[in-house]
């Protein structure tokens, strides 16, 4: 979702004539699209920020423009300024659309005192126009947004809280822009939302909108990122099935192999459900792909969460798997739980499963090959 974020925001800045370059001591102006989805992802902003507000062979502050866009934005608000005292503007995930307006402002000030400032942080709408500029990093393959913002609220996770509420696009812009990239030499497309399944707009559901994207006329192929288990059925897999430009690959975060941790997660899913749905799966769509993310450390977890996580992975044999130490994020309910897993224990469960899973996807691969 961010890469795709950074795409329109270079398309729109594209647009506007601002030339985009690599090279950081050319720029005139920094832009961090940032993410917070782990704390790791945000120190590395924070860090990256402050080697460029010291590097000699930049500019300093005042001089080289600096903004925070995106998670991070709507994460901290003012206390960036305060953070950060480089950091020149701060504008929302909801807001990128009005970056050029925004830089326009901005350069009225070039050379004098610039106001720090937050950019509406809290809108909630995108217009469907900032998704038209055409601008994709790989000539073949483009990344579609069908769906924005997450209302599950893990009890882990702060998308809710920065990415606000969801909102399905109207199905007929999606395939306009889908149409657009064809036109533009495109042959393959990734649908992108946080749970792609609670897709619904108007009477379009996402079977409805898997169907309608695989009869755009010369589309090659295309999958979908993320599936939550709880919104994941038979119909979808179905679908899957019969949908023959549909890459045969789903990737769903099962997150815990313990009921007492989904629980706590606030997932809405046994480990039951989830293994009879990963049976029906495979035995719809048969070899097809499946991946899955994974959290260590959650709060509370004891040995025996963790190894009802270990023997789950070891029993499922994922094609591959993202596994996550958790990190506290704000706002989030987490937060009130005391974060009780000391880090080397969370190291220590990262790595075994790690070890597992590179072992199943090796072998998977060799049999594969
Ligand atoms: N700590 C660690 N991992 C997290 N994820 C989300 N929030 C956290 C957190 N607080 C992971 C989940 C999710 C993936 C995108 O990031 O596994 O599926
Ligand atoms: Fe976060 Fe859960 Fe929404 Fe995924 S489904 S974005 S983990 S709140």
């Amino acid at each position: 979702m961010n890469v795709r974020d950074s795409e329109v925001i270079s398309g729109l800045l594209d647009k506007a004539r601002y030339k985009l370059t690599e090279d950081e001591a050319k720029a005139d102006i920094i832009i961090y699209n940032t993410c917070s989805v782990r704390q790791h992802a945000e120190e590395k902003v924070w860090s990256e920020i402050g080697r460029v507000s010291k590097c000699q062979s930049v500019k300093v502050s005042g001089e080289k423009i600096i903004g925070i866009v995106g998670c991070m934005a709507n994460n901290y608000r003012e206390a960036i300024f305060e953070k950060a005292p480089a950091v020149d503007f701060v504008v929302g995930t909801a807001d990128i659309g009005k970056l050029p307006g925004i830089l326009k402002e901005i350069e009225k000030h070039k050379g004098g005192m610039l106001e720090k400032k937050i950019y509406e942080t809290d809108a909630d709408f995108r217009e469907d126009e900032i998704y038209h500029t055409g601008f994709h990093l790989d000539k073949e393959h483009a990344f579609v947004v069908i769906s924005e913002g997450c209302e599950n609220f893990c009890s882990y996770c702060v998308v809710p809280y920065v990415r606000g509420k969801l909102r399905s696009r109207d199905y007929k812009d999606i395939r306009k822009e889908i149409k657009g990239d064809i036109d533009a030499g495109i042959t393959k497309v990734t649908l992108l939302g946080q749970n792609v399944n609670a897709y619904k707009y108007e009477d379009v559901n996402f079977v409805g909108l898997i169907d309608l994207v695989n009869s755009v006329k010369g589309l090659k192929e295309f999958s979908f990122v993320t599936s939550h288990p709880k919104d994941t059925s038979i119909e979808l897999f179905k679908a899957m099935a019969d949908a023959d430009k549909l890459k045969k690959y789903l990737h769903l975060p099962i997150q815990s192999g313990s009921d007492r941790i989904l629980k706590a997660m606030n997932r809405g899913y046994t480990r039951k459900f989830y293994l009879e749905l990963v049976d029906k799966y495979r035995t719809i769509v048969p070899n097809g792909a499946l991946t899955t993310d994974i959290i260590v450390g959650f709060p509370g977890e004891r040995d025996m969460d963790f190894q009802d996580t270990f023997d789950l992975v070891k029993d499922v044999e994922f094609d591959a798997g993202f596994i996550f130490k958790y990190s506290i994020r704000p706002h989030t309910q987490a937060l009130r739980i005391p974060d009780d897993v000391p880090k080397e224990e969370k190291e220590r469960r990262h790595a075994l499963i790690l070890e597992l899973q590179k072992k199943i996807s090796r072998k998977k691969n060799a049999k594969n090959s």
